[in-house]
């Protein structure tokens, strides 16, 4: 991608785009899209030969990487490069069976480790957005009821028609309104056994943090309230062990289901989802849809997976949020000497990494 696809983009936007008949929300959204990479700041390839997790040089100019996930570096860690090449040595580059039928070996390791970092039953999902697939229309019944933050991740949503096809009360509130999100849990636990409330644990456009303390003070009022919470950007970075913003700051609010990516500050790939207990995560195993008919991790991936557990289970994953953060506040500081304008609407509660202007959670204790 390079300056012809930026020629293009931009001659897309001048004619308006193909005669194609097109939904015009999708239209929308294409225009967005077609509007960055005519700016030069969509659809990139880094014409790097080699990366080293900072720079990516686009155009010809190396640049720092502001859009990176991998919050602290792991990406490049040679233990997880050592792991990966060692088990694509062991087991190849694909283990091309359905987990349904048999799993790869690292598996039995990286579910270990797994469930030692979490301190219970884990499963593992091929990436966070099939771990929503196989996990809510395993745990939310056509009784219940479901909240969603309006600003939810799009792949918690994308599951809602499925679980409105079954017969689910589908709902939104307004984003973080936690007065709101109490007037409708109070209606809607009236008529259903469970209300299920799905937000992200950070909020991956703007970087805000769900209100635990919040949310923990509702759980403990409705007792029929359920929290979904995907943190696939708060892991790693946060919290003791890199549980994440839910599970790292003391026990999670009592009737809570965690999933987070592997995919981001984790460094290797997939997604992994807790639980409330063995039971419930024995069926999302052996009924959730994408967990029976998709492909699994292949090997690379479970290696550098059980090499990114190793380092999240010793003292060392604390050094490296130390000094992610140390880094982050000096950024701000030095944005804000010089003028440049920082997203600040958010901070009030804020943990944004991705856009380098992070605050911690103020409901969470320091990291
Ligand atoms: C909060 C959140 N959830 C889920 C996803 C999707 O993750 P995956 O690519 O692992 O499906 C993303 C985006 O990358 C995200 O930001």
């Amino acid at each position: 991608m390079g300056a012809r696809s930026i020629r293009l983009a931009r001659a897309a936007l001048r004619e308006g785009g193909s005669d194609r008949p097109i939904d015009p929300r999708l239209r929308l959204v294409d225009e967005s899209v077609t509007s960055g990479i005519s700016h030069g700041v969509g659809h990139l390839i880094a014409e790097d030969h080699h990366l080293g997790g900072r720079l990516v040089t686009l155009g010809g100019r190396p640049m720092v990487n502001f859009g990176s996930c991998s919050y602290l570096g792991l990406e490049t860690d040679l233990r997880l490069k050592n792991a990966a090449i060692d088990a694509v040595s062991r087991f190849g580059v694909q283990f091309a069976s359905s987990r349904a039928y048999v799993s790869c070996p690292p598996y039995t390791e990286l579910e270990r480790l797994l469930r030692a970092l979490f301190g219970g039953p884990v499963v593992v999902a091929q990436t966070t957005t099939l771990a929503h697939l196989a996990a809510l229309p395993i745990l939310i019944g056509k009784q219940d009821a479901v909240v969603c933050d309006q600003l939810v991740h799009n792949s918690v949503q994308a599951v809602l028609p499925t679980l409105a096809a079954a017969g689910t009360t589908c709902r939104f509130v307004r984003h973080n309104r936690m007065d709101r999100l109490d007037d409708l849990v109070r209606v809607l636990a009236a008529k259903h056994p469970r209300v299920w409330y799905l937000a992200d644990g950070v909020y991956s456009m703007h970087g805000d943090p769900a209100p635990l303390a919040a949310l923990r003070q509702l759980v403990a009022r409705h007792e029929r309230l359920h929290l979904y919470v995907d943190d696939a950007h708060g892991l790693t970075w946060s919290g003791r062990r890199g549980r994440g913003t839910v599970m790292g700051h003391g026990p999670p609010p009592p009737r809570t289901v965690m999933v987070a990516s592997l995919a981001k500050a984790f460094a290797a790939g997939g997604a992994v989802i807790v639980p409330p207990d063995a039971e419930t995560a024995r069926l999302i195993r052996s009924c959730g849809s994408t967990l029976i008919f998709s492909g699994p991790l292949q090997p690379a991936l479970l290696g550098a997976a059980i090499a990114s557990a190793r380092v999240h289970l010793s003292p060392e994953i604390h050094e490296r949020q130390r000094k992610l953060m140390d880094r982050i506040l000096r950024f701000n500081a030095l944005a804000e000497a010089r003028g440049l304008p920082l997203d600040r609407r958010p901070r009030r509660r804020s943990a944004s990494c991705a856009a380098g202007t992070a605050t911690r959670p103020s409901d969470s204790p320091r990291i």
